[in-house]
């Protein structure tokens, strides 16, 4: 269902052809929203602008929706939501699963790439973004009915496999003991062995030349590598509470078997030339061409990306592709669009995106590493933050921080900042949902107290309406403009998922939750709730039964959980 504002600023768009740009009124005996439409149709008209007003409310019919407008000033109109309209949003949106989240009307197959870590490496501060941001686009596009492919494109593939396996035949290790911890410091002793040591330079490329030609033995040790370093991964995973598993792993070497044809392909077509020795595509517009086989015979990052993103699109049928990375990697991104719409693997029906994130920054405002200059690993950040919260806690305030800022931007990792239970942090948002629970609780309680011994409950009115509606409660009041407002905000909660899916900016379903959360607490210290009666009771249980199941759904689609007790 749309908002009431969306739909009031649709109809009014409707007749007088402009948006009406409605702003939520200064004063509450303003009515709810105003609009300066007359003042600008009026002076591209030439016309007194209260004429023009007085014209438009003659001709404008909504009194579905509004109570009549009212004309101030030079000309503004006021417009109040009649309370039959707020309290019927609410009530609508009680009822509804989704709690006013509207199926998309063309549901799509969205491919989502994201987290993508290194095998023989742990999971550093980048890829906590890309891990959060990613499984929050799963979980946001899901809810509006579009089926998602996650794809984790690990690692696992390339040069650096032969000094690792050359280093472990070196020092016997036994693979059984090795974690991923273990893996990364192996890989930090193997680069040790490599400077300076010419024979083992030698081994190590030998090595990959017996990796690629598909020797046995050293495939055996490279997929126990990739078994170790997927173990670490899930444990982080499972950490972080995302959604991604074992089924989403398509790793770099996947797309082995298709680049020698993808290479072919472009180059008997005249799209890929050779220049010094190696296989390139030129693509107009950027400065560097992308490669597809340096002049060892060797494939890399650009190529693999060309194969992964055929894969999607032809066998996984997608019309949405998404890669979530960090910013520096977007040049990449905007010459594989641009290389693969040239070369027609992109068709024009299939939308491709890739969305940067910013850096993390630590305290003092610089790259967040560790003391030896190294990337902060991510389940350090993760100690950090739990040092000053429960986990389920310190969690809300790492996803949030991470979400509630535009993604393309830096952002400060200030662990006693975001899980500060005050202010606009993920901990905030889930005391206001424990507090509504818990309001929701002592309300149940009380009914019980009332009610236990009376034999006259009237069961079939109770299931009636329970079958109708998730909630015991409805609203039928909806007198004060605290109560107005805190409706209106919920209308919002179905447009705001619908933007958020279509524009991929978590932020600002973060700042919905925010305000919603903000009108709850205004509505909460000027209506009494328990200390209510009747109606009047029952319409704010109403209230705060909506705010919860809103707060609650929000956060599940940033990935946060929401606690009834905290
Ligand atoms: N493994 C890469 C990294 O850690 C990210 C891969 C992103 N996905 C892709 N299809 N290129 O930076």
């Amino acid at each position: 269902m749309p908002s009431i504002p969306a739909s009031l600023s649709q109809r009014i768009e409707a007749l007088v052809g402009i948006d009406p740009e409605l702003r939520p009124a200064t004063k509450p005996q303003f009515g709810h929203y105003q609009s300066n439409v007359a003042l600008r149709l009026a002076k591209a008209e030439g016309r007194p602008p209260r004429d023009v007003a007085t014209d438009i409310v003659a001709r404008l019919n909504i009194d579905d929706i509004c109570e009549p407008i009212e004309i101030a000033g030079p000309g503004f109109l006021n417009l109040r939501i009649r309370r039959d309209v707020l309290a019927g949003a609410v009530n609508d949106q009680l009822a509804s699963p989704t709690h006013g989240i509207e199926q998309a009307a063309q549901a799509k197959r969205v491919v989502i790439d994201y987290s993508s870590p290194n095998v023989a490496k742990q999971m550093h501060v980048g890829h906590l973004r890309t891990t959060i941001i990613g499984d929050c686009f799963t979980r946001v596009l899901g809810a509006l009915g579009d089926t998602i492919i996650r794809q984790n494109h690990i690692g696992d593939w390339g040069r650096q496999f032969g000094m690792l396996i050359e280093q472990i035949l070196f020092e016997q290790l036994d693979l059984d003991t090795l974690d991923l911890p273990g893996a990364e410091q192996l890989y930090m002793r193997a680069q040790r062995h490599l400077e300076g040591d010419e024979t083992f330079q030698a081994a190590a490329r030998e090595r990959v030349v017996l990796l690629q030609g598909g020797d046995e033995d050293t495939l055996a040790i490279w997929r126990r590598l990739i078994a170790i370093s997927t173990a670490g991964f899930n444990e982080t995973y499972a950490r972080l509470g995302v959604l991604l598993t074992d089924d989403d792993l398509a790793g770099e070497s996947s797309y082995n078997d298709a680049l020698a044809g993808i290479c072919d392909d472009l180059e008997s077509r005249g799209i890929a030339v050779h220049d010094n020795g190696a296989l390139v595509v030129f693509v107009p517009g950027f400065d560097a061409p992308a490669i597809l086989r340096n002049s060892a015979g060797g494939y890399g990052y650009d190529v693999t990306d060309i194969a992964a993103l055929l894969r999607r699109v032809r066998d996984m049928h997608a019309d949405r592709l998404v890669y979530v990375t960090d910013a520096r990697q977007s040049h990449h991104f905007q010459v594989l669009f641009a290389l693969c719409r040239m070369a027609g693997y992109l068709p024009e029906t299939v939308s491709a995106e890739h969305i940067g994130y910013g850096m993390v920054l630590g305290a003092d405002g610089t790259p967040f590493k560790t003391r030896e200059g190294t990337a902060v690993h991510l389940d350090d950040l993760l100690e950090e933050a739990e040092q000053m919260a429960a986990p389920e806690i310190a969690l809300a305030a790492i996803k949030y921080a991470d979400l509630s800022n535009q993604l393309q931007k830096d952002y400060v990792f200030d662990a006693k900042r975001m899980t500060a239970t005050h202010g606009d942090t993920g901990p905030y948002l889930q005391y206001a949902h424990a507090r509504v629970c818990q309001i929701l609780r002592r309300a149940a309680d009380a009914s019980d107290a009332s009610t236990s011994g009376a034999t006259c409950t009237d069961e079939t009115t109770d299931t009636a309406k329970s079958s109708q509606t998730n909630s015991p409660y409805l609203v039928s009041t909806v007198a004060e403009p605290a109560e107005q407002t805190l409706a209106l905000e919920l209308s919002k909660f179905g447009d705001v998922v619908a933007e958020v899916a279509q524009a991929l900016t978590p932020h600002k379903l973060c700042a919905y939750l925010f305000a919603l959360a903000s009108s709850f607490s205004s509505f909460y210290e000027q209506c009494p709730v328990l200390k209510s009666e009747g109606e009047v009771l029952t319409s704010r249980l109403a209230l705060c039964q909506a705010t919860g199941d809103v707060l609650a759904t929000g956060l599940g689609l940033l990935g946060i959980s929401a606690p009834e007790r905290m």
